[in-house]
């Protein structure tokens, strides 16, 4: 049966309270990407972008999964091939909307990282600098979430699933940020239909086979219902 793959962006979570990062007053207005978001910036002041990274995991673990959230979950279930959810994003919100198998490319606010033996622990909600691993004992931990510079994580396995999708969505992403920007282009070239949903066209826009504008609250639980109403219906 066909193999649906979803990319998510920020745009999924904003309705949620978590802020994007490169709509007004987003995140990177508030912080210099190459401070907060680079192994340079990290080396240079771990202080601060602990300090960053807390705030983002203490917003996160408030904040609850929302109607897109809870219908690509939907999706997942009642869907009868496979539908893999990739996503940019560091909250844990598809998985408390009750989706599976989320393969996380820019790692995720829940774990931790040994900067030195590469060990992954699950992170405490506040990580200082100099926290030890527990591996290797080196006061080496960060956040296990990818940098500006540096390679996203599962990248074989996501072009593998591209390859072998029938449909690819894109979702509240601004396209801005590679390699995900380029998914949509690698998909259309192996005969993959695209979709995008977004509250507004991104960079990619008119690369897309098909589109919706609007808040994902709204346009994802819609675009859901039409495909499973749709495959119901053969
Ligand atoms: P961006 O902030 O670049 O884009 C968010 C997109 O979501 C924009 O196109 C908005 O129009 C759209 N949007 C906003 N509110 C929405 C809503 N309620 N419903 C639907 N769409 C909405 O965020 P990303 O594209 O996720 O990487 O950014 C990609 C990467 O850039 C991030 O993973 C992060 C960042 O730098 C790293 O930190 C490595």
């Amino acid at each position: 049966m066909e193999k649906i793959v979803i990319l998510t962006g920020a745009g999924i979570s904003a309705e949620s309270g978590l802020g994007t990062f490169r709509d007004e007053g987003g995140l990177w207005a508030q912080h210099r990407i190459e401070d907060v978001a680079t192994p340079e910036g990290f080396a240079r002041n771990p202080a601060l972008v602990h300090g960053f990274y807390n705030a983002r995991r203490v917003q996160a673990a408030k904040a609850q999964p929302n109607a897109a959230h809870q219908a690509l979950a939907r999706l997942q279930q009642g869907w009868p091939g496979e539908v893999v959810i990739v996503t940019q994003n560091v909250d844990s919100l598809h998985e408390a909307g009750g989706a599976e198998d989320v393969i996380h490319m820019h790692g995720t606010l829940a774990g931790a990282l040994c900067a030195v033996c590469g060990h992954r622990w699950t992170s405490p909600p506040e990580m200082e600098v100099r926290e030890p691993c527990p591996a290797c004992q080196q006061p080496s931990a960060r956040p296990d979430v990818v940098w500006f510079g540096e390679m996203p994580y599962f990248m074989e396995k996501i072009f593998d699933h591209l390859t072998e999708a029938s449909l690819f969505a894109s979702i509240g992403t601004s396209g801005q940020v590679y390699p995900a920007a380029g998914f949509v282009q690698e998909a259309r070239a192996m005969g993959v239909r695209t979709v995008e949903l977004n509250l507004e066209p991104s960079t990619g826009a008119p690369i897309f086979d098909e589109a919706y504008w609007g808040p994902a609250t709204e346009v994802v639980p819609r675009w859901v219902d039409g495909l499973l109403a749709r495959c119901h219906a053969q």
